[in-house]
């Protein structure tokens, strides 16, 4: 153990949107870190958590129509499970709205006031609620980041002089006192705070769902509004607060303050390069080592956002992968065993396949074809093919290999094979076992100090395929069925090697695939990797270190191939959870799939934020609501008078119906847009009878407002059938 301390944070998470793999990738990659430094003997504290308050919040719980409290409750809640079944090993979870949290946030907000670097003024700017930041461009323009509407806000504020800060902060960055990675973003910030610093703005009257501003301070600057504590601070200091800052046991601050990494993602490197080290300096706190930004996951080319629509939601990986890969291979295993497996699975995709820093796109296709290349063909088929030959032949455990294979000039050709040949050369013992050796140096000294997961993962890939070409060189197989003395020892001579780097390699991958490298470290005979990693014998990537007589595990199969259609699967998945009118109201539906797919069947409609993937399938798990939750839907019988397609939308139709007649007369009618082009033409869909939710709140899907749902029976992948009713039911009646 080495008396080095490591503190990691991931940004907290908004709770207006249930977790997609965006959140996931940022979690995922600050796990690998954190199971990295783990191995290494440094003590590990890895913070992730949920940033629940602010108007953007105030305003979701409103629309769900609970309280901003018991809502926040409900989303933290589903972050909080979905990276337990994901195995992530965070030491906390911070939620904002902790008393803890709460007592820190003002004692930080004191400080500042007390050192002179708060004042109160009034201010009237453009401002994006959704960003919960003030913005330069015109009222009604687009949001410059997220492309919302700017709002008017004018406001009695406390004031933050971050104006005082510039040539602090510039000597800080570029001295690397703050270390900003990747480059591209130290040089983004730098030039920002080059631009000249306003001062911020740090808290709001506007609204009340935040930690209040300390009372006396309130009073003492004559304050006439009552405020809360701006989000972006309040929210930032998480990171301090966690550890007990502000608390009667710092404890923890003590120890592992400043942090040696804030990772985030690229959009808030300003608040976290420039405006949290501003708030430190002023309160005479230690600034963090180290802030780096991980691109985005793009969907269809879009940052995956659920103001987009674009989103996938990682449990549609793990039922994915979970159910229909490995629970098919292992029907008796634990939904427990089959979420880890999944996340394994996804871990390896997003750091394999994204060079970090950059943005990357995601696809089901990519993955399903990485997966199967590297994961089933890969590595699993070369545990398998190794680790059951020595099952074969030496179930008391692998001999010692005879003196000499351990001498790395030792020439390995052997009687009848021509040296020189390059094919040859890469089948050597002493090839791989320098491979292997001057790999894993590599990875410790450059690759993964750098976080280059993607050019790590593809060499370690490498280094499988030539074990792989090694093996078959040389036959182990064939040299089985050898009785020759010199053939048995160059049998126990190869399959030493490649078990040992077996080892090596696995030992490499534990960050990134804690589930399955546990499984072949207890086939080998090594016991729990979990200790292996806790003792340093991870770190122990010396070639040799394998003990020969090891005698293996039972062994299993690991990366069950995954079917081509598991995209399709999948892909109906994500539609089917777009589908169930619950998402959308408990939090973060997003307009274009809440009407690109019709309602699902009745029976599915509730489907709570936290409902496992499978139970799409399983009706009744749905949990039970009361009378007064059904009643607040309003179903009523329409007519479709127009229908035609939208253009630029595949899967959209634009509906006007019909509800019948109003008292004065006139007809009620409004506009759906609903996601049943695939199966309906505008044709047919003029003159039915639909059953239509019309209390929905009305929602904007490629500039067109959609004021309703249609309700429909669907199968996953299959054609939605419209629920309608018997003739003669007049337009407009209401279904009870
Ligand atoms: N609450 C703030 C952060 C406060 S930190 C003191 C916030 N929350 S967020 O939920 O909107 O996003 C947080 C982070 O989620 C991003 O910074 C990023 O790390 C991750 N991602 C969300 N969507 C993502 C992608 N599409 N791609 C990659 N990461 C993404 O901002």
């Amino acid at each position: 153990m080495s008396d080095k301390t490591f503190y990691l944070t991931t940004p907290i998470y908004y709770v207006n949107a249930r977790p997609h793999i965006g959140h996931a990738y940022s979690t995922i990659v600050a796990d690998v870190l954190a199971r990295r430094h783990r191995l290494l003997g440094e003590e590990t504290y890895f913070l992730t958590g949920t940033d629940e308050h602010g108007q953007k919040i105030e305003r979701s719980a409103a629309a769900a129509g609970i309280a901003p409290q018991q809502f926040t409750d409900q989303v933290s809640e589903t972050f909080r499970t979905l990276w337990q079944r994901m195995g992530i090993t965070n030491n906390q979870f911070i939620r904002t709205t902790s008393e803890q949290h709460k007592l820190g946030v003002q004692k930080l907000f004191r400080t500042l006031y007390d050192h002179g670097f708060i004042y109160l003024d009034s201010y009237t700017g453009s401002y994006c609620v959704s960003d919960e930041a003030f913005m330069d461009q015109p009222v009604g323009t687009p949001c410059p980041d997220c492309g919302r509407p700017l709002e008017e806000v004018t406001e009695e504020n406390f004031f933050f002089k971050l104006s005082a800060f510039q040539e602090p902060l510039i000597d800080l960055i570029e001295s690397d006192k703050l270390k900003i990675t990747p480059d591209s973003a130290k040089n983004e910030v730098l030039s920002f705070v080059r631009g000249g610093l306003k001062d911020l703005s740090i808290s709001r009257s506007s609204f009340t769902w935040g930690i209040p501003v300390p009372e006396d301070i309130q009073q003492a600057a004559g304050a006439k509004q009552k405020h809360v504590v701006y989000v972006w601070l309040d929210a930032l200091a998480n990171y301090m607060t966690a550890l007990g800052y502000g608390s009667a046991d710092d404890s923890l601050w003590q120890k592992f303050w400043p942090a040696d990494v804030h990772l985030v993602g690229k959009e808030i490197t300003r608040f976290h390069c420039v405006y949290w080290p501003a708030f430190l300096l002023a309160a005479k706190l230690p600034t963090p080592k180290q802030v780096t930004a991980n691109g985005w996951l793009l969907f269809d080319n879009a940052k995956m956002s659920k103001s987009k629509g674009n989103i996938v939601r990682t449990e549609t990986i793990l039922a994915g992968f979970g159910d229909e890969v490995y629970g098919r291979q292992f029907p008796d295993s634990t939904r427990e065993e089959r979420d880890l497996f999944a996340s394994d699975v996804l871990r390896y995709f997003l750091l394999r396949e994204i060079p970090f820093g950059q943005d990357g796109s995601f696809s089901f296709d990519a993955m399903i074809t990485r997966y199967n290349a590297d994961l089933a063909n890969g590595y699993g088929n070369l545990v398998s093919r190794v680790l059951g030959l020595i099952q074969q032949n030496y179930v008391s455990g692998l001999p010692k290999p005879t003196a000499p294979w351990l001498c790395p000039d030792r020439n390995v050709y052997r009687e009848g094979e021509e040296p020189g040949n390059p094919l040859e050369a890469k089948s050597g013992t002493h090839f791989i076992s320098q491979q292997v050796s001057d790999f894993s140096d590599f990875a410790s000294q450059a690759l993964w100090p750098s976080n280059k997961f993607q050019i790590f993962l593809a060499e370690v890939a490498l280094r499988i395929g030539h074990v792989d070409g090694y093996i078959s060189f040389h036959k182990p197989w064939a040299l089985a069925k050898s009785e020759s003395p010199s053939d048995q020892q160059k049998l126990i001579e190869v399959l030493y090697t490649a078990a040992e780097a077996i080892r090596i390699i696995t030992a490499l991958l534990y960050p990134v695939l804690p589930y399955t490298t546990a499984k072949v470290w207890t086939q080998l005979g090594l016991g729990d990797i979990e200790e292996a990693a806790h003792s340093g014998k991870l770190n122990n990537l010396t070639w040799g270190g394998l003990e020969p007589g090891t005698k293996l595990g039972a062994l299993a199969p690991l990366f069950p191939r995954a079917p081509k259609e598991l995209a399709e699967i999948m892909s109906t998945m994500e539609e089917q959870n777009a589908a169930t009118p619950n998402s959308q109201l408990a939090t973060e539906q997003t307009t274009e799939q809440a009407a690109t797919t019709p309602a699902a069947a009745p029976t599915t409609d509730a489907a709570p934020a936290t409902t496992e993937p499978t139970s799409l399938q399983r009706p009744d798990a749905s949990p039970e609501i009361t009378i007064d939750d059904f009643v607040k839907v309003e179903l009523r019988v329409a007519e479709v008078v127009v229908c035609d397609r939208v253009p630029k939308a595949d899967k959209l139709l634009r509906l006007e119906v019909s509800l019948g007649q109003l008292p004065d007369g006139s007809q009620e009618q409004r506009q759906i847009l609903s996601g049943i082009a695939e199966w309906y033409t505008p044709e047919e869909m003029v003159g039915k009878r639909i059953i239509v939710i019309t209390n929905l709140a009305p929602r904007k899907m490629r500039g067109l407002e959609s004021h309703g749902m249609l309700l429909a029976a669907s199968e996953p992948g299959g054609k939605p059938m419209l629920a309608t009713v018997p003739e003669g039911v007049p337009v407009g009646t209401r279904l009870k």
